[in-house]
């Protein structure tokens, strides 16, 4: 009922309030040869106030598209407000803003969440296909059909927030490994974006009502830092240096990648995209196509280079952004790394579908037991005993 209530409102208030913007806007002018540049203007300016006093208690961005401003105003009732100090989980495990407050207001569009991917996931009945429907019960949990799954998590998340969005589909790096592209199209989208945030599609979200500026806190990432990304989950596959450099430093993974627009990123972002060349980084050219590629390219070079200040580089808990459960007591698996912001389902990729569709039924859940609670006197009947 408040959804639909707030929707007329929204269709009845923006009109009406456009159309007052007009007339009131024609009429300061003075003029009406710039009608529209001015109604722009006007409408950015008092977008707020009029629709804070004639329509609802929220307050829609005009640069927002509608959808998004539909998504937020379902997910209203359980965001945590990016100024929070603590965020309490569904078991009750509560997580702390890392005593950090840089980020106390909306990021909103200076946020990009973005997917990169060699791949394209609009196969049979998969999410980007135009020519059928997409059918979640028969996506494959693997390739086109986890990108699908991993895109409704990303996508709607940052539609909660009022993060901006893409799917990077990036051609393959001649001579190197598909995961090359990270770097590449990382730097691409940087030069539009103050951060983006890039994440694997074998990784979820686990909490939609969290928002990144939170986590940012969290995680250190200040105005500062350039780069950040989690600390990997050890395993023990060709022995105990498997999730090492060549110094014995645990890598960085690069499933999860928070990048800040600042002179010092584009600078290291180009020397990683560039590494295998070999022309700063002689040794880099094996990564090419030897595993872990891109991501040991940088923890054994980049990192090194490019920390001069000790947090242009932050590394993330491995438990809050690397893993899932499950993981650890799995054969070559050392580290208990549970994911609990950022689940990445590095070798059960086929458990990401599911996942996918537990975050969402959860936050519904919490959605409508708010509803309900708040309602409950409409809702509930107690019945009377019989005698
Ligand atoms: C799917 O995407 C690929 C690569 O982007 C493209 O070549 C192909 O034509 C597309 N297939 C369909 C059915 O749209
Ligand atoms: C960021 O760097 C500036 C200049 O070095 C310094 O004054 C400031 O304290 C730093 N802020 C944080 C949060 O590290
Ligand atoms: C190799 O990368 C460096 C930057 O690290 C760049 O300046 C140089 O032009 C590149 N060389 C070739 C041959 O692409």
């Amino acid at each position: 009922m408040p959804i639909l209530f707030s929707q007329r409102i929204l269709v009845l208030c923006i009109p009406t309030a456009l159309l007052l913007l007009f007339a009131f806007s024609a009429l300061r002018a003075g003029s009406v040869s710039a009608p529209i540049k001015s109604l722009k203007d006007t409408a950015q300016s008092a977008g707020h106030s009029i629709n804070e006093n004639l329509c609802t208690d929220e307050r829609p961005d005009f640069a927002q598209k509608t959808f998004a401003n539909t998504v937020a105003a379902l997910y209203k009732p359980i965001k945590l407000p990016v100024t929070a100090k603590t965020y309490t989980d569904q078991q009750g495990n509560r997580f702390d803003n890392g005593g950090n407050n840089w980020w106390q207001a909306s990021l909103g569009s200076d946020i990009l969440i973005v997917d990169i991917d060699t791949r394209n996931p609009n196969g049979t009945r998969e999410m980007f296909n135009s020519q059928q429907k997409v059918n979640w019960y028969e996506l494959q949990p693997h390739g086109g059909g986890m990108l699908s799954s991993s895109f409704v998590n990303h996508f709607l998340y940052a539609q909660i927030h009022g993060y901006d969005y893409k799917f990077y589909n990036a051609p393959e790096i001649d001579g190197h490994y598909s995961t090359w592209i990270k770097p590449r199209a990382l730097n691409e989208m940087l030069h539009s974006y103050r951060f983006v945030v890039f994440i694997d599609a074998d990784a979820i979200l686990q909490h939609l009502e969290v928002p990144m500026e939170f986590l940012f806190n969290r995680w250190g990432i200040s105005p500062n830092t350039s780069i950040g990304m989690p600390i990997d989950t050890r395993q023990e596959i060709f022995g105990p240096k498997t999730s090492m450099d060549s110094k014995g430093k645990v890598v960085l993974n690069t499933g999860v990648v928070i990048a800040q627009a600042m002179p010092h990123t584009f600078e290291m972002m180009n020397a990683w995209q560039t590494c295998t060349n070999e022309s700063r980084y002689p040794g880099c050219g094996q990564w090419k196509l030897k595993w872990s590629h891109e991501q040991r390219a940088f923890s054994e070079y980049i990192r090194y280079d490019f920390n001069p200040d000790g947090n242009n580089i932050v590394e993330i808990s491995c438990d809050d952004a690397n893993g899932y459960p499950g993981l650890y007591g799995q054969a070559t698996v050392i580290d208990n790394c549970r994911g609990q912001f950022v689940r990445h389902h590095t070798i059960d990729k086929s458990m990401a579908k599911d996942n996918v569709a537990d975050v969402m039924m959860q936050s519904v859940s919490e959605i409508l037991q708010k509803t309900f609670l708040k309602h409950e006197e409409q809702y509930f009947i107690k019945g009377a005993t019989s005698n």
